[in-house]
């Protein structure tokens, strides 16, 4: 896919913050992005304008009949699949000796489960058109652990070994990549960014756009990039 011009793309959590940048930079190289959000609907419309007038779609990809659901609209509304971004996630933080089994569902559901189930539906209708391109966002915590965010680091790192093992089984006609970002705040601060920025080699946080950037580089990608994390983190993964 290394033209970009009328490809359909689903970019999951595109309302805001990184999913938005995403959806911006793949509307400006000409793709027709699908603008998914599950609770920001007035930011989601606000991105689909920015995006030149995209498609949006609703659902909680907490639950697969939702997800089969949004994919079946996509086909309704936008008559295929070219690639898909996995963006959406939640991030939480516990003492590993106090996380319960609902807070471990809240986090897994989301960010490990959602992840392989719209990567099957996107895949199997890829497989029938004969190529496709997913990239999946994963984290720096899902290749350093963090203490505090051992549930987190856990669905990541899943993310990342799902990444490896869907690249050997949809291959060849459909890669799979990952993006694991370091630091991309957005306004918000707290001592634990001031840590990791100080351990960043690159002396700075990064931006959406960035993350951006390494996402676009795996769609246009030819199928002789497949399996791999591309860690955009300011060289944080290093340390
Ligand atoms: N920001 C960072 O520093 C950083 C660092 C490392 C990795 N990442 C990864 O980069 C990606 C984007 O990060 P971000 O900080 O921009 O994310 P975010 O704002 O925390 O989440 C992105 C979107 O996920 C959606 N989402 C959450 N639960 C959902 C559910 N049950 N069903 C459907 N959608 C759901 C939300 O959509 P709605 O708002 O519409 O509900 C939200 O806007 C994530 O995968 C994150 O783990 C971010």
């Amino acid at each position: 896919m290394s033209e970009l011009t009328g490809k359909v793309i689903l970019v999951t959590g595109a309302a805001k913050r990184i999913g938005r940048s995403i959806a911006l930079r793949l509307a400006a190289e000409g793709a027709r992005v699908a603008i998914h959000y599950s609770t920001s609907e007035d930011e989601a419309n606000r991105t689909a304008e920015e995006c030149g007038g995209a498609e949006t779609f609703k659902a909680n990809l907490e639950s697969v009949a939702e997800i089969e659901r949004m994919f079946a609209e996509i086909d309704e509304r936008m008559g295929r699949i070219d690639g898909l971004v996995n963006n959406a996630a939640r991030f939480t933080k516990f003492d590993p000796l106090e996380v319960t089994e609902a807070d471990w569902d809240f986090i897994h559901d989301v960010n490990l489960k959602a992840v392989f189930f719209c990567c099957q539906q996107a895949a199997r209708r890829m497989k029938k058109q004969g190529h496709g391109r997913i990239v999946n966002i994963s984290s720096l915590g899902g290749l350093r652990p963090w203490a505090e965010h051992a549930h987190y680091c856990a669905s990541k790192a899943g993310v990342i070994m799902l990444t490896k093992a869907l690249s050997k089984a949809f291959a060849p006609e459909i890669t799979v990549n990952s993006v694991a970002p370091g630091v991309i705040p957005f306004g918000e601060w707290n001592d634990a960014m001031t840590a990791l920025l100080e351990a960043t080699p690159a002396a700075r946080v990064g931006t959406g756009a960035e993350i951006a950037d390494a996402v676009v580089y795996f769609l246009r990608a030819s199928n002789f990039v497949t399996g791999q994390v591309m860690a955009v983190d300011g060289g944080l993964s290093q340390r």
